[in-house]
């Protein structure tokens, strides 16, 4: 079984395995999701991130999250006896804003609160409103890098009874 089984995302949605077949899909979807933050932070040039992207693309360690079985974005978490680490969430722009990521969130939120070890994530100092999405779901600021806020969520997941149902 693998460790992505412990996510119950709720109906219509659901993570796969990513395979190398994968990549230009997940190199399409980072432009779409990121290239803004990116760009903003080091600056974007095509040839430069389509190379670093190269060097980095590990498809065992992604998953392709798919809703109602089309490929719509894609998460990366790194679990060790410590902490859970959200190292990586992207959606396309079409999906973004109807709930999907808070679901994902608080899915890995509830897993974390399970193995009782707390959920740590680095985002872009120029993306406020991922930033602002965390802060809502109960991660605060712990440290900062010159590029990255680092926020951690310890303790019980935050469920409203609109929410309870997701996890
Ligand atoms: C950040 C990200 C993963 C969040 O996922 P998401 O599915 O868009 O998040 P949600 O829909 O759960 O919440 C985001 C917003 O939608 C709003 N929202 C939630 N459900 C909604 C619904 N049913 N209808 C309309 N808006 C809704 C939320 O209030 C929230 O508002 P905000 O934009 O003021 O913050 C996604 O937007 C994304 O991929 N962004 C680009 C990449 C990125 O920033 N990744 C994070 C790197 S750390």
């Amino acid at each position: 079984m693998s460790d992505t089984s412990i996510l119950s995302l709720g109906k219509g949605l659901e993570l796969r395995e990513a395979t190398g077949d994968d990549r230009a899909f997940l190199f399409g979807l980072h432009r779409l999701a990121m290239r803004e933050y990116v760009q903003a932070t080091w600056g974007w040039t095509e040839p430069d991130q389509q190379e670093r992207f190269r060097l980095n693309f590990e498809p065992s360690r992604i998953q392709v999250l798919v809703a109602e079985g089309r490929d719509i974005g894609a998460l990366t978490v790194l679990r060790t006896p410590k902490e859970l680490v959200l190292g990586n969430i992207e959606i396309l722009p079409a999906f973004q804003r109807q709930g999907i990521g808070s679901r994902v969130v608080r899915a890995l939120l509830a897993e974390a609160n399970v193995r009782r070890v707390p959920l740590s994530l680095q985002v872009l100092k120029t993306n406020p409103r991922a930033r602002a999405l965390y802060e809502r779901l109960g991660f605060r600021q712990i440290s900062e890098t010159l590029t990255h806020y680092v926020m951690r969520a310890t303790g019980p997941v935050r469920a409203t009874a609109a929410t309870a149902a997701l996890i």
